[in-house]
């Protein structure tokens, strides 16, 4: 695995960073072949659609690129609440991207029986790498207990799960999600967490410091075996990290 840290000083240079990955996975990706992005919810995800959506419409080959999840909640996918509808109103409805190339997880099915059509749509269009899928870019985002996905502290033991892809609920609304698990997480080549706001700062630094005993939270298990790890931190997010960043980008 390989870590690398930027700290951004604003959003839109984090976001910025994130378009110029795609852009630049897209364009070596030969034709009839496809990216493949699992897209994350949260605030933070959301405003780099949003910058996307402004700035990078017509300059990446959105064709070349299929679209899955890394977790959604079990609502209809009109829900303010569906991870898939923040996409479509934050991006999906501004650029070019056949229908075809859009996988959503279908949060308004019975959950079980969502996770074996998922699992099945996965295996089906992601390439396999020792026969799990392998994302070429994982997005997630980080939540201020430690979750990442919708795997959370207190049902930690489902990271590591044998399982791609299962159902679970949220420790206090209860509210019925379904996520991938570290199985699929860790086999990507390109993780990049997206994290904002001071009110992450302390999260961030307990997972990203080396001197912490950092292992209790799930975002803190994401490790890709054979890929990179990108933590993208606006600064505010970065002021108790005491680990040097890779880089500093102030413009
Ligand atoms: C979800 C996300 C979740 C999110 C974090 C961070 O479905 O809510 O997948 O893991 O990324 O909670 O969210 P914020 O960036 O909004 O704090």
């Amino acid at each position: 695995m390989n870590k690398i840290i930027k700290v951004f000083n604003t959003q839109n240079l984090l976001a910025d960073f994130f378009a110029k990955e795609i852009l630049k996975k897209a364009e070596s990706i030969p034709k009839g072949e496809y990216l493949t992005i699992a897209f994350s919810g949260g605030s933070t995800p959301k405003n780099v659609f949003e910058f996307v959506s402004k700035n990078y419409t017509d300059k990446i080959e959105w064709e070349k690129i299929k679209i899955f999840w890394s977790d959604e909640r079990c609502v209809p996918p009109d829900d303010e609440q569906s991870n898939y509808k923040m996409a479509y109103d934050s991006l999906l409805k501004n650029i070019s991207i056949p229908e075809e190339n859009i996988f959503r997880i279908f949060g308004e099915s019975e959950p079980s029986k969502e996770v074996l059509r998922y699992k099945f749509k996965l295996k089906g269009n992601i390439t396999l790498m020792d026969e799990i899928p392998s994302f070429d870019i994982m997005m997630l985002g980080l939540g201020d207990d430690g979750h990442t996905a919708s795997i959370f502290p207190i049902h930690i033991s489902q990271f590591s799960s044998d399982d791609i892809c299962i159902h679970t609920q949220h420790p206090v609304t209860g509210q019925d999600r379904i996520t991938l698990t570290g199985k699929v997480i860790n086999n990507s080549k390109n993780v990049y967490f997206f994290v904002t706001g001071k009110e992450k700062a302390k999260i961030a630094s307990e997972i990203l410091n080396e001197n912490n005993s950092n292992k209790i939270y799930p975002a803190s298990l994401v490790e890709p075996t054979e890929g990179n790890l990108f933590w993208l931190l606006e600064k505010g997010s970065a002021t108790a990290i005491t680990i040097y960043p890779t880089s500093y980008q102030d413009k």
